[in-house]
Protein backbone atom coordinates (compact mmCIF):
# COMPACT_ATOMS: atom_id res chain seq x y z
CA UNK A 1 0.00 0.00 0.00
CA UNK A 2 1.35 3.44 -1.08
CA UNK A 3 -0.10 6.88 -0.58
CA UNK A 4 0.68 9.45 -4.18
CA UNK A 5 1.79 13.10 -3.36
CA UNK A 6 -1.73 13.50 -4.19
CA UNK A 7 -3.15 11.54 -1.51
CA UNK A 8 -4.62 9.08 -4.24
CA UNK A 9 -4.21 5.70 -3.24
CA UNK A 10 -1.80 2.54 -4.24
CA UNK A 11 -2.08 -1.43 -3.70
CA UNK A 12 -0.46 -4.21 -4.70
CA UNK A 13 -1.26 -7.93 -4.19
CA UNK A 14 2.10 -9.81 -3.49
CA UNK A 15 0.47 -13.03 -2.59
CA UNK A 16 -1.22 -15.57 -5.08
CA UNK A 17 -4.02 -15.93 -5.14
CA UNK A 18 -5.54 -17.62 -8.11
CA UNK A 19 -8.21 -20.32 -7.65
CA UNK A 20 -8.44 -19.41 -4.06
CA UNK A 21 -11.32 -18.25 -1.28
CA UNK A 22 -10.29 -14.89 -0.43
CA UNK A 23 -11.87 -13.09 3.12
CA UNK A 24 -10.84 -9.46 2.55
CA UNK A 25 -10.87 -7.90 6.16
CA UNK A 26 -11.17 -3.80 5.99
CA UNK A 27 -13.37 -1.13 7.56
CA UNK A 28 -14.68 1.58 5.63
CA UNK A 29 -13.11 3.92 7.54
CA UNK A 30 -11.94 6.82 7.28
CA UNK A 31 -12.57 7.56 3.92
CA UNK A 32 -9.27 6.26 2.22
CA UNK A 33 -9.50 3.05 3.36
CA UNK A 34 -13.02 3.23 1.04
CA UNK A 35 -10.92 3.62 -1.58
CA UNK A 36 -8.36 0.75 -0.74
CA UNK A 37 -10.92 -1.65 0.05
CA UNK A 38 -12.37 -1.37 -3.46
CA UNK A 39 -8.79 -1.35 -5.12
CA UNK A 40 -7.86 -4.43 -3.67
CA UNK A 41 -11.51 -5.92 -4.10
CA UNK A 42 -10.69 -5.31 -7.82
CA UNK A 43 -7.02 -6.62 -7.44
CA UNK A 44 -7.91 -10.28 -5.70
CA UNK A 45 -10.74 -10.85 -8.68
CA UNK A 46 -7.98 -9.76 -11.23
CA UNK A 47 -5.48 -12.35 -9.82
CA UNK A 48 -8.35 -14.82 -9.72
CA UNK A 49 -9.49 -15.01 -6.26
CA UNK A 50 -12.12 -18.00 -6.73
CA UNK A 51 -14.31 -16.63 -3.95
CA UNK A 52 -14.64 -13.34 -2.05
CA UNK A 53 -16.21 -12.53 0.89
CA UNK A 54 -16.00 -8.80 2.35
CA UNK A 55 -15.15 -8.80 5.72
CA UNK A 56 -16.51 -5.10 6.70
CA UNK A 57 -15.51 -4.92 10.79
CA UNK A 58 -17.34 -1.21 10.93
CA UNK A 59 -19.49 -0.49 8.00
CA UNK A 60 -19.24 3.11 7.93
CA UNK A 61 -21.90 5.35 6.46
CA UNK A 62 -24.33 3.79 7.51
CA UNK A 63 -26.19 6.83 9.39
CA UNK A 64 -26.91 8.07 6.04
CA UNK A 65 -29.37 5.17 5.04
CA UNK A 66 -32.05 7.48 3.30
CA UNK A 67 -32.96 10.41 1.85
CA UNK A 68 -33.74 12.57 4.23
CA UNK A 69 -33.53 16.12 1.95
CA UNK A 70 -34.05 16.46 -1.84
CA UNK A 71 -31.08 15.55 -3.12
CA UNK A 72 -29.19 13.54 -0.66
CA UNK A 73 -27.15 10.42 -2.04
CA UNK A 74 -28.02 7.48 0.07
CA UNK A 75 -24.60 6.69 1.12
CA UNK A 76 -25.32 3.63 2.54
CA UNK A 77 -26.77 2.04 -0.75
CA UNK A 78 -24.00 3.63 -2.86
CA UNK A 79 -21.41 1.82 -0.20
CA UNK A 80 -23.11 -1.36 -0.66
CA UNK A 81 -23.64 -1.45 -4.64
CA UNK A 82 -19.94 -0.93 -4.92
CA UNK A 83 -18.90 -3.50 -2.27
CA UNK A 84 -21.17 -6.05 -3.85
CA UNK A 85 -19.89 -5.83 -7.30
CA UNK A 86 -16.66 -7.74 -6.87
CA UNK A 87 -18.00 -9.47 -3.34
CA UNK A 88 -20.03 -12.64 -3.15
CA UNK A 89 -20.61 -12.42 0.61
CA UNK A 90 -20.63 -10.12 3.52
CA UNK A 91 -19.72 -10.64 7.29
CA UNK A 92 -20.28 -7.11 9.45
CA UNK A 93 -19.91 -6.47 12.87
CA UNK A 94 -22.36 -4.27 15.00
CA UNK A 95 -23.68 -1.96 12.23
CA UNK A 96 -25.17 1.24 13.29
CA UNK A 97 -28.49 0.68 11.60
CA UNK A 98 -29.85 -2.86 10.01
CA UNK A 99 -31.96 -1.04 7.54
CA UNK A 100 -28.63 -0.42 5.77
CA UNK A 101 -28.06 -4.22 5.32
CA UNK A 102 -31.19 -4.24 3.07
CA UNK A 103 -29.53 -2.81 0.16
CA UNK A 104 -26.82 -5.85 0.33
CA UNK A 105 -27.68 -8.22 -2.75
CA UNK A 106 -25.60 -10.65 -1.31
CA UNK A 107 -25.69 -12.53 2.05
CA UNK A 108 -24.56 -10.37 4.41
CA UNK A 109 -24.00 -11.90 8.36
CA UNK A 110 -24.16 -9.61 10.89
CA UNK A 111 -21.98 -10.58 14.32
CA UNK A 112 -21.51 -9.35 17.56
CA UNK A 113 -19.29 -7.80 19.83
CA UNK A 114 -21.47 -7.88 22.87
CA UNK A 115 -20.11 -10.81 23.46
CA UNK A 116 -16.14 -10.13 23.88
CA UNK A 117 -17.13 -6.62 24.92
CA UNK A 118 -19.88 -7.58 28.41
CA UNK A 119 -16.81 -10.82 29.23
CA UNK A 120 -14.06 -7.62 29.38
CA UNK A 121 -16.20 -5.12 31.44
CA UNK A 122 -17.25 -8.36 33.69
CA UNK A 123 -13.75 -9.25 34.35
CA UNK A 124 -13.10 -5.76 35.07
CA UNK A 125 -15.53 -6.12 38.05
CA UNK A 126 -18.15 -3.68 36.19
CA UNK A 127 -21.57 -3.65 38.62
CA UNK A 128 -24.20 -2.14 36.57
CA UNK A 129 -24.22 -1.04 32.58
CA UNK A 130 -25.65 1.89 31.38
CA UNK A 131 -26.66 2.94 27.71
CA UNK A 132 -26.67 6.72 27.14
CA UNK A 133 -29.65 6.89 24.91
CA UNK A 134 -32.91 4.73 24.15
CA UNK A 135 -30.98 3.58 21.21
CA UNK A 136 -27.69 2.07 22.53
CA UNK A 137 -30.44 -0.21 25.12
CA UNK A 138 -30.20 -3.13 23.24
CA UNK A 139 -26.36 -2.80 23.30
CA UNK A 140 -26.31 -2.15 27.21
CA UNK A 141 -29.08 -4.99 28.04
CA UNK A 142 -26.88 -7.57 26.24
CA UNK A 143 -23.61 -6.68 27.46
CA UNK A 144 -25.10 -6.55 31.11
CA UNK A 145 -26.51 -10.10 30.41
CA UNK A 146 -22.84 -11.51 29.58
CA UNK A 147 -21.01 -9.09 32.48
CA UNK A 148 -24.13 -10.49 34.19
CA UNK A 149 -25.25 -7.19 36.22
CA UNK A 150 -28.33 -4.70 36.09
CA UNK A 151 -28.73 -2.21 33.59
CA UNK A 152 -30.26 0.89 32.90
CA UNK A 153 -30.52 3.66 29.91
CA UNK A 154 -29.93 7.45 30.28
CA UNK A 155 -32.49 9.97 27.67
CA UNK A 156 -30.62 12.31 25.36
CA UNK A 157 -31.37 14.53 22.44
CA UNK A 158 -29.05 15.79 19.85
CA UNK A 159 -28.81 19.29 19.49
CA UNK A 160 -26.13 19.10 16.49
CA UNK A 161 -23.31 16.90 15.23
CA UNK A 162 -20.87 18.22 17.86
CA UNK A 163 -23.86 19.09 20.89
CA UNK A 164 -25.66 16.28 22.65
CA UNK A 165 -27.96 17.28 25.72
CA UNK A 166 -27.99 14.21 28.60
CA UNK A 167 -31.86 14.69 30.50
CA UNK A 168 -31.53 14.32 34.19
CA UNK A 169 -32.60 10.83 35.87
CA UNK A 170 -32.19 9.52 39.13
CA UNK A 171 -29.45 6.05 38.71
CA UNK A 172 -28.83 3.87 41.52
CA UNK A 173 -24.75 3.65 40.59
CA UNK A 174 -23.50 5.13 44.12
CA UNK A 175 -20.29 3.71 44.86
CA UNK A 176 -20.57 1.34 41.88
CA UNK A 177 -18.33 0.87 38.99
CA UNK A 178 -20.47 1.40 36.05
CA UNK A 179 -20.02 0.93 32.23
CA UNK A 180 -21.59 3.14 29.63
CA UNK A 181 -22.20 1.21 26.53
CA UNK A 182 -22.62 2.05 22.97
CA UNK A 183 -22.63 1.25 19.97
CA UNK A 184 -20.12 4.09 17.87
CA UNK A 185 -17.80 6.23 20.23
CA UNK A 186 -17.17 9.58 17.52
CA UNK A 187 -16.63 12.86 19.17
CA UNK A 188 -17.29 11.32 22.75
CA UNK A 189 -20.01 14.25 23.71
CA UNK A 190 -22.55 11.50 24.07
CA UNK A 191 -20.39 9.17 26.63
CA UNK A 192 -19.02 12.19 28.19
CA UNK A 193 -21.88 13.91 28.69
CA UNK A 194 -23.25 10.12 30.67
CA UNK A 195 -20.10 9.75 32.58
CA UNK A 196 -20.79 13.51 34.04
CA UNK A 197 -24.50 12.47 35.03
CA UNK A 198 -22.98 9.27 36.92
CA UNK A 199 -20.03 11.04 38.49
CA UNK A 200 -22.72 13.63 39.95
CA UNK A 201 -24.70 10.83 41.14
CA UNK A 202 -21.46 8.64 43.20
CA UNK A 203 -20.42 5.93 40.31
CA UNK A 204 -17.05 5.02 42.40
CA UNK A 205 -15.75 4.49 38.60
CA UNK A 206 -17.00 5.34 34.83
CA UNK A 207 -15.90 3.07 31.94
CA UNK A 208 -16.75 4.02 28.46
CA UNK A 209 -16.99 0.75 26.03
CA UNK A 210 -17.76 0.57 22.77
CA UNK A 211 -18.23 -1.51 20.15
CA UNK A 212 -16.79 1.26 17.14
CA UNK A 213 -14.09 3.66 18.55
CA UNK A 214 -13.87 6.44 16.14
CA UNK A 215 -12.76 9.08 18.63
CA UNK A 216 -12.52 12.06 15.88
CA UNK A 217 -12.48 15.73 17.42
CA UNK A 218 -11.14 15.94 20.27
CA UNK A 219 -12.75 12.75 21.78
CA UNK A 220 -9.72 11.86 24.24
CA UNK A 221 -9.70 15.15 25.92
CA UNK A 222 -13.59 14.59 26.03
CA UNK A 223 -13.25 11.53 27.21
CA UNK A 224 -11.08 12.09 30.03
CA UNK A 225 -13.75 12.29 32.71
CA UNK A 226 -13.98 8.44 32.12
CA UNK A 227 -11.70 6.14 34.18
CA UNK A 228 -11.48 3.64 31.27
CA UNK A 229 -12.24 4.03 28.33
CA UNK A 230 -12.33 0.18 25.83
CA UNK A 231 -13.45 -0.53 22.31
CA UNK A 232 -13.36 -3.49 20.19
CA UNK A 233 -10.57 -3.90 17.21
CA UNK A 234 -13.39 -3.09 14.51
CA UNK A 235 -11.27 0.06 14.11
CA UNK A 236 -7.68 0.29 15.11
CA UNK A 237 -6.84 2.77 18.11
CA UNK A 238 -4.78 2.44 21.18
CA UNK A 239 -7.81 1.44 23.28
CA UNK A 240 -8.83 -1.52 21.16
CA UNK A 241 -8.50 -4.03 24.23
CA UNK A 242 -11.40 -6.15 22.82
CA UNK A 243 -11.16 -8.48 19.77
CA UNK A 244 -13.86 -9.37 17.54
CA UNK A 245 -11.67 -11.85 15.68
CA UNK A 246 -13.36 -14.94 17.37
CA UNK A 247 -16.97 -14.12 16.27
CA UNK A 248 -15.96 -13.23 12.94
CA UNK A 249 -14.08 -16.75 12.10
CA UNK A 250 -17.00 -18.16 13.10
CA UNK A 251 -19.21 -16.85 10.70
CA UNK A 252 -16.06 -17.53 7.95
CA UNK A 253 -16.39 -21.18 9.18
CA UNK A 254 -20.02 -21.02 8.83
CA UNK A 255 -22.08 -20.92 5.23
CA UNK A 256 -24.75 -18.02 4.99
C1 LIG B 1 -25.97 7.37 18.04
O1 LIG B 1 -27.00 6.97 17.51
C2 LIG B 1 -24.85 6.45 18.34
O2 LIG B 1 -25.29 5.28 18.96
C3 LIG B 1 -23.81 7.11 19.21
O3 LIG B 1 -24.42 7.46 20.42
C4 LIG B 1 -23.24 8.34 18.57
O4 LIG B 1 -22.84 8.09 17.26
C5 LIG B 1 -22.05 8.82 19.37
O5 LIG B 1 -21.58 10.00 18.83
P1 LIG B 1 -20.67 10.99 19.67
O6 LIG B 1 -19.54 10.20 20.24
O7 LIG B 1 -20.21 11.97 18.62
O8 LIG B 1 -21.54 11.63 20.69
Amino acid sequence: MRTFPDGEVYVRLLDEVQGEDVALVQSTYPNDKVVEFFLLQDALREMGARSLVAVIPYLGYARQDRRFKEGEAISSRALAKRIELDADRAITVDVHNERVLDYFHIPVTQVSGVGPLGAYLKGRGVEMVLAPDMNASRFARAVASVADCPWDYLEKARIDAWTVETKAKALRVQRKHVAIVDDVISTGGTIANAARVLKEQGAATVTAACIHGVFVGGATDRLAICDEVVATDTLPNPVANVTVAGPIAEALRRKP
